[in-house]
């Protein structure tokens, strides 16, 4: 069987299209008290981006904290916050920020729609319902969420998407003006997400000539921002990010993604720095990715954590170990449909010992 998966069915790119968004959004009011939500990143408070947000009388500027990666409860009290503010649904829910905020948007579009808590939909298809208009604004390039079928949330039992067709944003509006203000090590850790993504895709088992072709050109184009000077790097950065996510939607991640849930489950370590920590340790799986990933951090002169898991007792190890070896299809991604025999308890507690 074949996935028959479902794309952003619009795009706007290019330097200054975030003033498009007025009218964009024009096309989804069409009774006259509809509103919109802008669910934004509260990293923008008093900006002069924030002041560029189009908003409308009866429209709600939501700002959340992304401090923590999203969890399913903070999901369901901004979604009943939406819900409370007025008597009818919104017309859209807009996400402005990095992979955290885009998933936050999506998260709430999906809940004003299905019934209770969103611990109820973690896993793959079980949306039944299809989410309020959604549109997402990424002011951060790397993660692919702009273009993915999942958010990513952590519940109370385990850290896992809401995957669905109705997850995927109905417009994605890339304007690469909006990552000007990204501190140095946030660009390089959530631009090697993007990187890692190429790579793991690449050298995958899952790989066809869809994702070869997103793969390649994602990959192009980090190394000219990573390893190359050039004035456009962030519009270079954004389509990388694009791309890179539609290669793994037809494909997969692999290792390094296993393993950096893990440790984000465990220890809270952000996506992107937690990829960035675990690739460091896969020389033996992806040889060349993992020199020249050394490369770009020398270039940019940004250090990862080390020594993470030091101190960790045997039942933390346990649960990291858990975490990572029940993502099957990124270590068959890896290794092959024998993955189980080559990917032991021991060799995995081996590889988190050199984070
Ligand atoms: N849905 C998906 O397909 C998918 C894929 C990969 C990762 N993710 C998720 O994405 C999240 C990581 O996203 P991320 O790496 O983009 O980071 P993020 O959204 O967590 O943001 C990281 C930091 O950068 C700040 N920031 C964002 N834009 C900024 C700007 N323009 N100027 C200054 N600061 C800015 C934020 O306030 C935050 O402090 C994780 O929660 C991860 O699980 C989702
Ligand atoms: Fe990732």
């Amino acid at each position: 069987m074949f996935r028959n998966f479902k794309l952003v069915p619009r795009v706007i790119f290019g330097r200054g299209c975030f003033a498009q968004l007025d009218e964009i959004l024009s096309h989804q009011r069409s009774e006259k008290d509809d509103w919109a939500v802008f669910v934004t990143d509260d990293v923008f408070t008093g900006t002069p981006l924030a002041a560029r947000i189009p908003l409308h009388d009866n429209d709600m500027l939501l700002y959340v904290n992304v401090d923590d990666e999203p969890k399913t409860g903070y999901v369901d009290q901004l979604t009943r916050q939406v819900k409370d503010a007025r008597p009818t649904l919104p017309c859209a829910v807009v996400g402005i920020g990095g992979g955290s905020t885009m998933d936050l948007a999506k998260a709430v579009s999906l809940m004003l729609t299905n019934p209770g808590s969103s611990t109820q939909y973690q896993g793959w298809d079980l949306i039944k319902h299809r989410a309020v208009y959604h549109a997402a604004v990424p002011t951060l390039s790397g993660t692919g969420a702009e273009v993915s079928r999942t958010t990513v949330l952590t519940g109370p039992e385990k850290k896992l998407g809401l995957n669905s067709d109705h997850t995927v944003f109905d417009q994605v509006v890339l304007d690469p003006e909006l990552t000007a203000g990204v501190p140095k090590d946030q660009h390089f850790y959530t631009g090697m997400d993007c990187y890692i993504h190429c790579i793991e895709s690449l050298a995958g088992t899952y790989l066809n000539e869809f994702s070869k072709a997103y793969g390649e050109k994602s990959l192009d184009l980090c190394r000219q921002v990573f390893l190359e000077d050039h004035p456009d790097s962030a519009d270079k950065l954004m389509m990388a990010s694009f791309f890179g996510g539609m290669s793994i939607a037809y494909s997969q991640v692999g290792a390094c993604h296993a393993l950096s849930y893990g440790l984000s489950y465990l220890l809270g370590i952000h996506h992107g720095v937690g990829c960035c920590i675990a690739f460091d340790a896969l020389e033996e799986y992806y040889p060349e990715g993992v020199t020249e990933f050394r490369h770009m951090m020398d270039k940019t002169g940004v250090n990862i954590p080390r020594q993470v898991v030091k101190g960790l007792d045997d039942t933390q190890m346990d649960t990291m170990i858990n975490v990572a070896l029940g993502l099957a299809p990124l270590w068959e991604n890896c290794l092959g449909k024998d993955w189980q025999a080559l990917m032991t308890r021991d060799k995995i507690r081996s590889l988190f010992l050199k984070m």
